[in-house]
């Protein structure tokens, strides 16, 4: 999604930009520019594109300042070209504004400023409407002018401000999107991501909802809507540098598949008391509490609903709470059933995902408790929830989610253990097996993938195929979910998953020679209807590649290739299985020659709905 940096001090504006701008490349964009205040004048380059095509355009020495905004963007309203990326400026050229989210006023602004300022607009962007809206009101108080510019605005923003008169300030304010300050030595920075100040500075102030913010070289003045002056603590940013770089991997994502053994480790480990008890860090239930809910919803997207979909199993499993998950996009509009004796749990990697914050909101509107599952410290979903457990994966730059999958997997097993041992409901001996198995799994993941020879041969017979089938029973079909997910983001192949039982009941009239499945088998409560499954697709003429556990070797018999995961106990095995469908669709997207980490039409964190 679109990025904003924005600088003002003593170094080069553009430099830090560009820095900054490179180090969100990650988050996905289509477009970026960069505004310069220099000389009573605004300095504009905007390019479509890869950022190295921005970077070629600044190079001119003259082109240079000590103030400056710039922003990468993915394109929403119009298609991304030079004219709709950001800096948008004002038409009396005063004004550049870069912003992040949705205007959903913006067709009657357009409307309005053009009858009734003469406004001539050069792109099909929500956004240009906040230039010339701030330039209308702009008498020299440019903070006043966007805080009147605001009051006009309706949606979502995090927006970076800067005036051609005005080279010492930037005026920041921030809706619904995120958006940081940060604290230097030679100046000071703003940003929608940390990330994106690593290099400058660790401490930032994180701006609230219906923020303001006055940056100049030597200060940073945070605002609420009258005007007051919010003192806050600064917070430290504790992001290893090392983990925005590839560390001799090819791509981000091989990098953060290699992650998890030990990130699952940790996840695990600091959740573990002496005696091997869950202790969830700030969180208590009470037993009254606990049984106290008489559902719990589960709320995420993508790979993150997919983590809920197994969370439900264990929750239900081990707490005896009906679980019902749900993709966020559509909760929301729903009427959800979310009152006081409901837990809402909200799972997100980025923590900013638009569908999954609204639909918090919604629940914590209805009287929900909302306990949320969330990777990057300090972000809204973490923010906006009664209690946060965040399931520290470290930066996950590569679009496509591995390592914080696995780790919010490993948070639901917990979250699940820790309520059925309050509430009772689950007996010591099976609270002790799943534990005792769970504190298995790094060392186990780490043979899944040791066996990626295996994993790459499989893709360099198959990756030219055009249509891929995931099968499962169980938790298997969550992750069977997973892997197609997986496999369609990045290399583009189309790519279906469904429960082996339905197939029957439609997908099979699909299936021709030569159809290629995965058939995940780990699951020996139901194993051998799994095998009949195969039998089924195998009478039709499909290629059968099985995932099961170590010791099923008799799978032998049906399939045409096989995986294997480690044996272990039924409940833990999507934590392994998923490993072999991350590695197949890397190697698959790789001998398509496709753009792993930055997949097509992809962003790292969704902020629109
Ligand atoms: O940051 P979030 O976990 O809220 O993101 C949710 C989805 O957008 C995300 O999981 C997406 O599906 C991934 N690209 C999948 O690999």
């Amino acid at each position: 999604m679109c990025g904003i940096v924005g600088y003002v001090g003593d170094d080069s504006a553009k430099e830090v930009i560009l820095t900054g701008l490179q180090a969100l490349e990650y988050r996905g964009y289509d477009s970026a520019g960069i505004a310069l205040s220099k000389n009573g004048k605004l300095l504009i380059r905007k390019e479509s594109g890869e950022l190295k095509n921005l970077v070629k355009r600044t190079q001119a020495k003259d082109f240079e300042a000590h103030i400056g905004i710039g922003h990468t963007r993915w394109a929403t309203h119009g298609s991304p070209t030079r004219e709709n990326a950001h800096p948008h400026v004002s038409q009396d050229g005063r004004i550049a504004i870069v912003h992040n989210g949705i205007i959903e006023n913006y067709q009657e602004l357009r409307q309005w400023l053009t009858k009734e300022h003469n406004i001539e607009f050069k792109s099909v962007t929500d956004s240009e409407a906040i230039a010339h809206l701030v330039s209308i009101y702009y008498k020299g108080d440019l903070l006043e002018a966007v805080m009147t510019a605001t009051e006009k605005l309706s949606g979502a923003y995090a927006i970076g401000v800067i005036a051609c008169d005005n080279p010492d300030e930037i005026v920041a304010a921030r809706m619904d999107a995120p958006l940081i300050t940060g604290i230097g030595e030679n100046g000071n920075y703003l940003a929608s991501d940390s990330p994106a100040l690593l290099k400058y500075t660790r401490d930032i102030y994180v701006i609230e909802n219906g923020e303001y913010v006055v940056i100049t070289k030597d200060n940073i003045r945070i605002m609420d809507k009258d005007g007051t002056r919010i003192r806050r603590q600064s917070t430290h940013v504790d992001l290893d540098a090392a983990a925005a770089e590839k560390g001799g991997h090819p791509h981000f994502m091989i990098k953060e598949i290699y992650e998890q053994p030990e990130k699952v480790k940790e996840a695990l480990k600091i959740r573990l008391d002496k005696h091997n008890n869950v202790k969830l860090e700030g969180i208590h239930f009470t037993k009254a509490q606990l049984e106290g809910f008489d559902r719990v919803y589960i709320v995420a997207c993508g790979t993150a609903y997919h983590a809920g979909l197994i969370g439900k199993y264990a929750i239900e499993k081990y707490a005896k709470i009906p679980v019902e998950v749900d993709v966020a996009s559509e909760f929301r509009y729903r009427d959800p059933f979310v009152d006081d004796k409901t837990l809402v749990i909200c799972i997100s990697q980025s923590g900013e995902t638009s569908d999954t914050l609204e639909a918090l909101r919604e629940a914590k509107k209805r009287g929900g408790r909302i306990l949320s599952l969330v990777n990057v410290v300090g972000s809204s979903v973490a923010r906006e929830s009664d209690d946060v457990l965040y399931t520290w994966a470290g930066l996950e730059i590569a679009v496509a989610s591995t390592k914080a999958y696995t780790t919010q997997l490993i948070c639901l097993y917990l979250v699940a253990l820790y309520m059925g041992k309050v509430k009772g409901s689950i007996d010591t001996e099976h609270y002790r097996t799943v534990i005792d198995e769970l504190l298995l799994i790094p060392e186990k993941l780490e043979t899944v993938i040791r066996s990626e020879r295996r994993i790459r041969e499989l893709a360099e017979d198959v990756y030219k195929k055009e249509q891929i089938f995931f099968i499962g029973r169980g938790v298997d079909v969550a992750t069977s979910l997973e892997g197609s997910l997986k496999l369609k983001e990045i290399s583009y192949i189309n790519s279906f998953a469904i429960a082996a039982g339905e197939l029957k009941h439609g997908t099979i009239a699909l299936i021709r020679r030569g159809t290629l499945f995965l058939a995940l088998a780990t699951q020996d409560k139901v194993y051998e209807k799994m095998i009949s499954n195969i039998e089924e697709i195998k009478a039709r003429k499909a290629f059968v590649v099985t995932i099961s556990k170590d010791s099923r070797k008799s799978i032998e018999k049906v399939a045409d290739r096989t995986l294997y995961i480690p044996d272990c106990i039924d409940d833990l095995t999507p934590i392994l299985a998923v490993v072999p469908l991350q590695l197949f669709s890397y190697h698959i997207a790789k001998l398509r020659g496709k753009e792993i980490d930055k997949p097509r039409n992809l962003a790292k964190s969704v902020t629109v709905e």
